[in-house]
């Protein structure tokens, strides 16, 4: 491959960052959860649309009312993307890769639900959760055949056969959207942000929330960039390249380029500078801790080391710094980034809007965005370095595992006996479980420089620690002045 096909690759990269571990669903009260059924898009073929499996695409929609009844939230579920023909095949096999496996009804929460006093600003909006089923953040556009194994990569076909089947219930007319998501949903918001613009009618107003969806293109501990590898292979395969920000794929200039500055789409960037999947995939991938060294700081901020401390403040100097022109410049940007051990914060109540939600300056994430939305004030917001903030959920998932027993999670807060144990049963019929996102390593490449990550609701282990507050460790080493 040439210097410069890398170098294109590189940005999209860069803006294209991962997956969707999403752990965001713990719930601590037993209050009413609203469920909401699929929708399968059954003129999807007529679209080239398909799973992996072949399947037909599917949504879940709540229907908005009163005030908000021509409003639109659109949310694409993340979870992580498979980068090689094996692992799409083993995807294809899950919920991540087939509506057939999927939970015929998701819980809608957080920005999601539709109670005022959970969810004030979008409560009434029409809510739509896109299922995921492509691997490549809803943007690929080819096929796999050999006459044996058969797959389809259709993401950015699902996604337009999606919005062609919502158009006609409403979406046509819509007067305000926000297209959303967290992790490989993020990071499809991100990549479709400008698109739904032509999509909508020309005086809708479209901005974009992408939640734990800014992947940095960083070297991991052993100086390999095994995701921008894990991308480079992620595009080829699933022939994304021609669906990529276009501007930004001519502007070949700089290694360090992220696409963010080519999205003309005002958008909202929430991410924690200590983002669990970044930390666990990009800087200390498993092939980059052959000895375990971080085993005990990834689970649990408060065991790591001065150096494994350093490290991490590094991650979010470099975090900060790539997002400095945009912090500085962008006029009708909003940013969150807070300082707590976790990976996608929008989609539960607890991290959304509760009483003990995360906040900078005393604000939520649901009031952050809400305030951006609707330019009711500040859009802004950077937390101080870790371990200054004290509002954290730190959610942590454990290093991935092989193994094939029913996957359980493990809840554990300040508040609640330690080994309260939440078991699922099949996908769907316990929503909180349900999305608990599983990932599975699998096969580290010869190469070692990539891995292949895929994921599924039924049949892995995962241990998800929660953690409230009294974290404890040394100050951040990093200088960031500009930063309050
Ligand atoms: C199905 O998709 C085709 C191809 O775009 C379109 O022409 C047709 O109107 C669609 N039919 C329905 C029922 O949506
Ligand atoms: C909305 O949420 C509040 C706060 O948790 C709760 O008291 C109320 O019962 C909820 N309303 C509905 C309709 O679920
Ligand atoms: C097709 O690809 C699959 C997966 O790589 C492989 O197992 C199978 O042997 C291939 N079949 C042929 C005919 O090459
Ligand atoms: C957009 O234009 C249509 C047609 O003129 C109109 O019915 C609708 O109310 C407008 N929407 C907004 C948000 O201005
Ligand atoms: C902000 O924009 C100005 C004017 O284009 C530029 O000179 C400056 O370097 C930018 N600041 C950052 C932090 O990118
Ligand atoms: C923080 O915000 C809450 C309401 O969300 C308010 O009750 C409280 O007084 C605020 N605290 C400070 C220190 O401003
Ligand atoms: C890192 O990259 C070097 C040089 O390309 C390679 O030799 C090494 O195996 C890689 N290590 C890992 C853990 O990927
Ligand atoms: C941080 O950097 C600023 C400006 O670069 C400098 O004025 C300040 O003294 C530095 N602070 C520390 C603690 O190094």
């Amino acid at each position: 491959m040439n210097v410069k096909t890398v170098l294109n690759f590189d940005m999209m990269l860069n803006l294209l960052l991962f997956l969707a571990f999403a752990p965001s669903c713990i719930h601590s009260e037993s209050e009413e959860q609203l469920l909401v059924g699929m929708t399968l898009v059954r003129n999807a073929t007529a679209y080239g649309a398909r799973c992996l499996d072949g399947s037909l695409p599917a949504y879940h929609l709540h229907r908005g009312f009163g005030a908000g009844a021509n409003n639109w939230i659109l949310q694409f579920e993340g979870g992580g993307w498979c980068n090689d023909v094996s692992s799409c095949l083993e995807r294809a096999k899950t919920r991540r890769g087939s509506t057939r496996l999927m939970s015929k009804l998701e819980l809608f929460s957080g920005i999601l639900s539709n109670n005022a006093s959970l969810n004030p600003d979008f409560y009434n909006w029409n809510r739509v959760k896109l299922r995921y089923c492509d691997g490549a953040s809803f943007s690929g556009d080819s096929k796999f055949d050999n006459g044996t194994s058969l797959l389809y990569f259709r993401g950015q076909k699902i996604w337009e056969a999606i919005i062609h089947d919502l158009l006609p219930k409403g979406l046509a007319s819509a007067s305000k959207a926000l297209l959303s998501g967290c992790s490989a949903g993020g990071l499809a918001t991100f990549l479709h942000c400008d698109s739904l613009t032509n999509m909508l009618p020309s005086n809708a107003s479209l901005k974009c929330l992408s939640d734990a969806g800014f992947f940095l293109d960083v070297r991991d501990m052993s100086s390999n960039y095994s995701m921008r590898s894990f991308y480079h292979d992620l595009v080829a395969l699933q022939g994304i390249e021609k669906n990529l920000n276009q501007n930004c794929m001519r502007s070949i200039n700089q290694p360090e380029l992220y696409a963010l500055q080519y999205i003309t789409t005002p958008y909202f960037i929430l991410n924690s500078a200590y983002d669990v999947f970044q930390f666990h995939h990009s800087l200390v991938p498993p092939s980059a801790d052959l000895h375990g060294h971080w085993n005990s700081c990834k689970l649990n901020p408060a065991a790591c080391d001065a150096n494994q401390i350093d490290v991490l403040q590094g991650m979010r100097h470099d975090m900060l710094a790539a997002l400095k022109s945009f912090y500085k410049n962008s006029t009708s940007g909003g940013l969150f980034i807070n300082s707590c051990f976790a990976h996608c914060q929008s989609e539960s109540r607890d991290t959304w809007f509760a009483a003990d939600s995360p906040r900078i300056h005393n604000k939520t994430i649901a009031e952050a965005v809400g305030d951006w939305y609707f330019d009711r004030g500040v859009t802004k917001e950077i937390d101080c370095a870790y371990p200054c903030d004290s509002t954290c959920h730190n959610l942590i998932p454990s290093s991935p595992q092989i193994h094939s027993h029913p996957f359980h999670v493990s809840h554990h807060d300040s508040n609640s006996n330690p080994s309260t144990l939440l078991t699922p049963g099949h996908n769907g019929d316990r929503g909180v479980v349900d999305e608990a996102s599983i990932e599975v390593v699998r096969r580290p490449r010869g190469d070692g420089q990539s891995l292949s990550f895929s994921s599924d609701g039924g049949d892995s282990t995962i241990t998800m620690v929660v953690m409230v507050q009294n974290i404890v460790g040394p100050p951040p080493s990093t200088n960031l002045s500009w930063v309050r």
